[in-house]
């Protein structure tokens, strides 16, 4: 096959058969700005949670990749993305984060949209446009492809990419042990209380491939655990459910997303963790134990971490909660967190859980500054003339063999990097231009990929112990 200059040239930076990344990924200006038109232009990215905009009229402002973007409930309870500027001359049409309107009107010349995006009002329409301006033509630009995924509203600017489910493939399975209630109905989460923002001094890439999979840097929590912020009030800053699990890491090369996920080998008696707080500890008995009911043994899945690719991520169960990583230059990161929760469980246990998640999560949150002090200081100290000259090692787990397990994707039953590797393959393959065929000939579909999953397979006979069981590694996050 005729290789290409471009082809060569990024190639050279990702080199996943030898797990080498070239620090340029995180601190060059020139790939900054490439991504925004190979891949932020083209993939499939979250926008917010339909809790957000219940009623006609309201809105949430939102981001894709550098664009301002509101999301919006029309009149006929239309749900919309429409690019946060307006046709005229280009100012922000709402500058307001979120709230309820029955147009958008901009404050310079005063054009106003309504929430379909029709533009509905333009100040001396007569006088001055003699009404010879086409209004149908200039309404506000609106994404062409939107997707509800059980309350999670997702866009792309890309009106050829792959349906989402596609886009999805396989990491469906991961990502709905986010998204579907605690005792296994479909769906039903909602937003507890506002989205959290913050501004850090390092590349998005950083958080996206941690949350891909970066189950190696438990070390950094360790100040976390002493302190004890757990769900209880007390202990490990997750609940102990894991111990009795089997850590199975599941990576999507073809498509970027990467999980990590513990999968109960066996049926599993319920592990307290909520045992300062009666109400919310039955709650989530009842709920484990109906879960167990409905899913059968798909209920052995319990969610961990996860990106979908490009630079979503989430925490799929304690804290429970969805991030993105908004590009704001080679060296700057706006992190949004969104946490979720039964819309129907009661106040007490939504109670107790805001207080957990904000112990552990966002910038407050003595687990999310561990992992940003990292991303920071790397940032910091790899962006000389001379620390960029070396490649950050990715080879934890090359060519080892793994378990046969029945769950998705290319699957590492250690702590390994192949998630890690599987999203830049895919990142490569995006700054290639070779987006529009994401699949290129190959499975396409997430399931049994690679050297994975054969269907009724377990643990096999001859693993150990895993190195993680003892709960020493690390939850994400
Ligand atoms: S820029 Fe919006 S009305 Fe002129
Ligand atoms: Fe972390």
């Amino acid at each position: 096959m005729a290789r290409t200059a471009k082809h060569d040239a990024i190639h050279a930076l990702v080199d996943v058969k030898q797990g080498l990344v070239s620090r340029e990924l995180f601190v060059n200006e020139d790939l900054y700005q490439q991504e925004q038109e190979q891949l932020f232009a083209h993939c499939w990215l979250f926008v917010g949670h339909e809790s957000q905009i219940p009623k006609p009229g309201d809105y949430f402002v939102s981001g894709m990749g550098e664009e301002s973007v509101i999301l919006t409930r029309d009149q006929e309870q239309k749900i919309h993305v429409f690019l946060n500027t307006c046709r005229h001359r280009g100012m922000k049409v709402c500058r307001y984060d979120e709230g309820n309107t029955p147009v958008f009107t901009c404050p310079y010349h005063g054009w106003s949209y309504a929430t379909d995006g029709r533009l509905v009002g333009v100040p001396y329409f007569r006088e001055c446009y003699g009404e010879q301006l086409d209004k149908g033509e200039w309404g506000l630009v609106e994404v062409p492809q939107l997707m509800n995924y059980k309350g999670t509203i997702w866009a792309t600017w890309d009106e050829a990419a792959p349906p989402f489910a596609e886009y999805l493939g396989g990491m469906k399975v991961y990502l709905d042990t986010l998204l579907d209630c605690r005792d296994g109905r479909e769906g039903g989460s909602e937003v507890l209380g506002g989205v959290q923002k913050w501004v850090m001094p390092s590349n998005w890439k950083f958080a996206a491939e941690n949350f891909a999979g970066d189950a190696y840097h438990n070390i950094s929590h360790r100040s976390v655990d002493l302190a004890g912020i757990g769900p209880s009030g007390a202990g490990r800053r997750d609940t102990a459910e894991r111990s009795t699990a089997q850590r199975l890491g599941a990576s999507f090369p073809d498509l970027g997303h990467g999980a990590v996920s513990f999968l109960q080998l066996d049926d599993i008696p319920y592990t307290p963790s909520y045992q300062n707080t009666p109400i919310v500890e039955e709650y989530f008995r009842h709920c484990y134990e109906e879960r167990k009911r409905r899913l059968g043994k798909d209920a052995r899945l319990l969610g961990l971490v996860g990106n979908v690719f490009p630079n979503t991520a989430y925490l799929a169960r304690q804290p429970r909660s969805i991030a993105v990583w908004h590009p704001r230059g080679a060296l700057r990161t706006e992190a949004w967190r969104w946490f979720l929760v039964d819309a129907d469980a009661p106040s007490e246990v939504k109670d107790v859980l805001r207080h957990y998640y904000l112990r552990y999560s966002g910038p407050a949150g003595m687990t999310e500054q561990d992992d940003m002090e990292n991303w920071n200081y790397a940032t910091l100290a790899s962006k000389g003339v001379i620390a960029r000259r070396y490649s950050y090692n990715y080879q934890m787990g090359l060519g080892q063999d793994y378990g046969t397990y029945d769950s998705p994707g290319v699957l590492t039953d250690r702590i390994a990097e192949q998630n890690q590797r599987g999203f830049y393959e895919r990142w490569a393959a995006y700054m290639d231009g070779a987006r529009t065929d994401p699949r290129n000939g190959r499975r396409n579909d997430g399931r049994a990929t690679r050297k994975s999953a054969r269907p009724g397979a377990h643990r096999p006979e001859s693993r150990g112990k895993p190195p993680d069981a003892d709960g020493r590694s690390h939850s994400g996050g």
